[in-house]
């Protein structure tokens, strides 16, 4: 079968074009271990596993991050199971943001928090880049046992055990030390969206993405609050938004005396991180 067919098959089944080139390729990639660039040589694709994959991908309707067991992201292929939010492009700008604010802190070691760390995609990738440069330990908590194990399998795969730790924690409650920075991508989606949202997302942990208050922003106020007693002198904190967020937690951040608030932007002009400092 061409490539194009395999498209068109997860296109019929109503998966958006975009979506259906992006997932046939990762299904080539990682069945044939070839990268983009190889496939562009390749006319026919006829192996069984693939067309299994594909016809998995329909019947069951699961993300096909979940059917593969990983998910690409900033490079590396994340273990990711249905315990896991399933890491999104987006997350791009955050951790990268993230990576350059604990460059430009003028320290040699730098402590950084993440909460809600999920399959651990945030610690893991700002750990591999910031170490080269710099000391960097990095601890990321979740309340999700299943979440952890996940995160600690992807910590490992990195070879990351001497920078990266991992701990149960319901937000602050099991952490008493000090940060330069604290990271978080926490639930956002105001659950009133649930009906509306793409059917794949369903299969992701219900508790990774949605929050009971309107505007989605009941983390940020409970992390706002209590983080100064978890900052470093001048300390950070980076959070991703959904659109139409920022103002509120610019608001959040204003109330409890940050300053130096800045947005970063998506490709799509949308305030997709906000940064501040104590
Ligand atoms: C949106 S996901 C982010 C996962 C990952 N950091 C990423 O960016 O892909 C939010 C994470 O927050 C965790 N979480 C939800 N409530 C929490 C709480 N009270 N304390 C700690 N973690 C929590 C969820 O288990 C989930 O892993």
């Amino acid at each position: 079968m061409k490539k194009n067919e395999l498209v068109k098959i997860l296109e019929d089944k109503g998966i958006e074009k975009n979506e259906a080139k992006a997932e046939v390729e990762l299904v080539l990639e990682t069945v044939l271990g070839k990268t983009k660039e190889e496939l562009l040589f390749i006319d026919e694709f006829n192996d069984e596993k693939i067309s299994d994959i594909i016809n998995k991908r329909i019947e069951t309707k699961k993300p096909i991050q979940y059917i593969l067991g990983f998910a690409p992201f900033m490079g590396e292929n994340f273990i990711v199971d249905e315990n896991v939010l399933i890491p999104r492009v987006d997350t791009e700008i955050l951790v990268n943001e993230t990576i350059n604010a604990a460059l430009n802190i003028n320290k040699d070691k730098i402590k950084i928090l993440d909460i809600g760390t999920g399959s651990g995609i945030i610690a893991c990738i700002a750990a591999k880049r910031i170490k080269d440069k710099k000391e960097v330990e990095i601890i990321g908590i979740d309340n999700s046992t299943r979440a952890l194990h996940i995160a600690i399998d992807n910590m490992k795969k990195l070879n990351l055990t001497r920078s990266v730790m991992f701990r149960k924690s319901d937000l602050f409650s099991n952490v008493s030390e000090k940060f330069d920075i604290i990271v978080s991508n926490p639930p956002y989606i105001p659950k009133k969206e649930y009906e509306k949202i793409q059917n794949e997302v369903k299969f992701e942990p219900y508790d990774a993405l949605f929050v009971d208050d309107d505007k989605g922003i009941y983390y940020y106020d409970l992390i706002i609050k209590e983080a100064k007693n978890h900052l470093e002198e001048n300390g950070l904190i980076l959070f991703e938004l959904m659109r139409g967020q920022f103002d509120f937690v610019d608001e959040l951040f204003i109330k409890e005396g940050f300053k130096n608030i800045e947005a970063y932007l998506d490709v799509q002009g949308i305030k997709r991180v906000i940064k501040a400092s104590i």
